[in-house]
């Protein structure tokens, strides 16, 4: 199952799937838009794709798609939470409401449906969670405070339960990718800012080669491309302060 498998890197991570013979179930809000990529999915690849419209801002979606699953039979093996979104600007001025949504959708829904589906796969000693967090992950993001905030708990959390279940035969991967060609940056007002205009953006496909292999092998943490890896490890070692404000720099625009 792929959250917000309709569009952006979950379309992408859904194809992979797919190409590797992964029945899917996509997630998402617009029920066209699932039932048009359920279409291309399966006149090209030899799969079944189930679509379930659901807004993962409203707190009962993820107990709805679990019972809308359990009723059809449909076991999932590969739990994809992917379905995000960012809203740039200062914290003091900045819609509230956006961002308790955001905070719904990138944390509470990401932790519900995993708290859902996780017991089957223990019992069944084996299954893949793929936590789709971003390199804002590593380091606070002032101009975007809140979403920067949302995937350190994300990268925070599947660290944590990779470590809890690695008896278990389950496996828990953080995908962090940095700016990825996406509606992302439109619906987020950050296509303008340094970060997404000073460093050339990633090809959503390459993202979702490299975050499924790395959930293949059971990876914890996986950051496609070599800029990115650098900065999140050079984040390590700088003084908070120091990585604070490069953030903020990166975050402004030109
Ligand atoms: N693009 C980047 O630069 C970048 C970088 C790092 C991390 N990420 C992360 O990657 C993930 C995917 O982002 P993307 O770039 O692929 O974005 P995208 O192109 O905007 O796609 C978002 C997907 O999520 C769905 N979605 C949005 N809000 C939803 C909601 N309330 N309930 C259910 N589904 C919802 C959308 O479909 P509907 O609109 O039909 O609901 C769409 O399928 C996010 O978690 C994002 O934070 C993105």
């Amino acid at each position: 199952m792929v959250t917000g498998g309709s569009g952006g890197i979950g379309l992408e991570i859904a194809k992979v799937l797919a190409r590797n013979e992964f029945d899917l179930v996509l997630v998402a809000r617009k029920r066209d838009t699932l039932e048009a990529a359920a279409g291309q999915l399966e006149g090209k690849y030899a799969v079944r794709v189930h679509v379930f419209a659901a807004d993962l801002r409203r707190p009962e979606s993820p107990q709805a798609i679990f019972d809308f699953l359990h009723n059809e039979n449909i076991p999932i093996e590969v739990l994809v939470n992917n379905a995000g979104f960012g809203l740039a600007g200062e914290f003091a001025d900045t819609k509230l409401q956006r961002e308790l949504d955001m905070i719904q959708v990138n944390i509470s829904a990401l932790t519900h449906l995993t708290k859902l589906f996780l017991p089957a796969m223990i019992k069944r000693g084996s299954g893949r969670v793929l936590n789709v967090a971003s390199t804002a992950a590593f380091q606070p993001g002032p101009l975007m405070a809140v979403y920067y905030a949302t995937k350190a708990y994300v990268l925070s959390f599947s660290e944590a339960l990779a470590e809890e279940l690695r008896h278990s035969g389950v496996t828990v991967t953080a995908l962090c990718p940095g700016p990825t060609r996406t509606d992302f940056a439109a619906s987020a007002q950050v296509g303008n800012s340094r970060l997404f205009t000073a460093f050339g953006v990633a090809d959503a496909a390459g993202v979702a080669e490299y975050g499924f292999a790395a959930m293949m092998h059971g990876r914890r943490v996986a950051i496609p491309g070599i800029k990115n890896k650098i900065i999140a490890q050079a984040n390590r070692f700088s003084p908070r302060a120091v990585t604070t404000k490069v953030s903020r720099m990166l975050q402004e625009t030109r």
